[in-house]
């Protein structure tokens, strides 16, 4: 056992500034460096980054009682019962929850609802000239949100949660994250004082969507909100109470949103520009009636989302802080440090993935990877509970992407791997992309 910091760069503010430069590259070369795990830093807080499969497995399947809520104080922000500043017995009694409806459940109603989604939108986009696909993306996901999880249909409803969480996004700033001592109501034009009102507006919707599922009789719903009402204890009462459901749903949305464009912006990409794929794809595709169901059979379509998951992981580390002391590869880590497990680099690691930096779809036919070599949701208990809608979602918008005549990408100058809050998304919005106007 080494009683020694772990090898890595010492100066905080440099290993920071050069995460934040080159997120894509400055873990591996570091790891280069100065071995596995490596001694890194996040903020001021010391990390120890591991992307070797052992030392992943160890970070995913640690005991209950090793990780501590991480650092920064969002309860006031999030609500106290939302999923990220959880840990322990209470953030597992509430995954149950959601993993019974979200991961595990049985949703599949779900497929024809974003298959149609996905089919109006992408017929809806803009034809003629070229566009970044990021925000077309996004707009799509979070129709799928609003239909899948909140259950709402009424376009003029989505709307208005649309209008309302962009607001609320505006005014819930860095400031108000890193800087509790900022929340406090000051007058109407203070920064706390919006950010209340921007999430009252928001959690009144919810408010009445949820009184309003709780009033139907309707046992076909099978949208989140509706399907976290209706669970019930052994002896008949409500699991959730109305103000968990509602923090679970603005978690689940502001988790869920953002990641799968982004996800399904490099699906986009790579199945656009690497040759040979999409040709297999659409051969694929032609071989298939075209319902849900089907898309969700076909392994080469599913393939390639899993390729492109792995090759750009949005969500390039998972962080967890000790909160006692654990040995990870030999080394003591004292209580407080953070740990990560990185997908960057456990992604790029050629012992697994041959020609890691290729996107070759086959890969995923030719084996079975496992949950500490490919993990872009995560894992442990932690792992992405909107993993399985994701994974649907990406793989029924590139079905339908692929079957779009006259869709191309308009600039092959790749874009480079930029953080957009704690993801990675693609630069310059995304892939520029061309739908030639329609034949009349
Ligand atoms: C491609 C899309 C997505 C990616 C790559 C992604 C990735 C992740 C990752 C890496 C984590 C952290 C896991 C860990 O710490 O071990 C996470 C957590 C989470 N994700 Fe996702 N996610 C995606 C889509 C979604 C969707 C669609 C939803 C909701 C409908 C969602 C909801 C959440 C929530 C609530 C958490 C926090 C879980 C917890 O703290 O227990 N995500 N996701």
């Amino acid at each position: 056992m080494s009683e020694e910091p772990l090898p890595g760069p010492r100066c905080w503010f440099a290993a920071n500034l050069g995460w934040l430069r080159d997120p894509a590259g400055y873990h591996a070369r570091q790891r280069q460096r100065f071995g596995d795990p490596l001694g890194g830093w996040l903020g001021r807080l010391r990390l120890a980054l591991t992307g070797s499969p052992a030392g992943v497995r160890q970070v995913f399947a640690a005991p209950l009682d090793t990780y501590a809520p991480v650092g920064v104080d969002l309860a006031g922000m999030l609500g106290a019962e939302a999923l990220p500043v959880l840990e322990g017995a209470a953030h597992l009694a509430l995954r149950r929850r959601v993993n019974a409806v979200l991961l595990e459940g049985e949703a599949a109603q779900a497929g024809p609802a974003i298959l149609a989604i996905a089919r109006a939108e992408i017929a809806a986009w803009p034809r003629g000239r070229a566009m970044p696909a990021g925000p077309l993306l996004q707009r799509l996901s979070f129709a799928v949100i609003m239909r899948v999880v909140f259950g709402v249909i009424a376009p003029g409803r989505a709307e208005a949660y649309r209008a309302a969480f962009a607001r609320l996004a505006r005014h819930a700033g860095i400031g108000l994250v890193l800087l509790p001592a900022l929340r406090r109501d000051l007058g109407p034009w203070s920064p706390w004082r919006r950010f209340l009102e921007a999430r009252a507006t928001v959690h009144r919707l919810i408010a009445e969507d949820l009184a309003a599922a709780r009033a139907s009789s309707d046992a076909a719903r099978f949208d989140t909100l509706a399907r976290l009402a209706a669970l019930r204890e052994a002896d008949g009462a409500p699991s959730l109470s109305d103000a968990a459901i509602r923090d679970t749903l603005v978690v689940l949305l502001s988790a869920g949103h953002e990641s799968t464009a982004a996800a399904m912006a490099w699906a986009l990409l790579h199945c656009w520009a690497t040759p040979g794929v999409l040709p297999r794809l659409r051969a694929e595709l032609d071989g298939c009636d075209g319902a849900a169901a089907s898309l969700l059979r076909l392994p080469f379509l599913e393939a390639c989302a899993r390729e492109a998951l792995r090759i750009a992981p949005v969500a390039p580390m998972m962080v967890r802080q000790l909160a006692r002391p654990m040995t990870l590869a030999g080394h003591d880590l004292p209580a407080g440090m953070l740990v990560g497990a990185s997908a960057e680099l456990a992604h790029a690691d050629p012992a697994v993935f041959p020609e890691p930096e290729k996107f070759r779809p086959e890969r995923f036919l030719d084996a079975r990877f496992r949950a500490h070599e490919f993990f872009p949701f995560g894992g442990g208990r932690r792992l992405c509970p909107g993993a399985r809608l994701a994974l649907e979602e990406i793989r029924l918008v590139l079905a339908v992407l692929a079957r779009t005549p006259g869709l191309a990408l308009a600039d092959h100058r790749p874009p480079r791997r930029v953080f957009s809050g704690p993801l990675l998304a693609p630069s310059r919005g995304g892939p520029r992309i061309l739908l030639q106007e329609q034949a009349t």
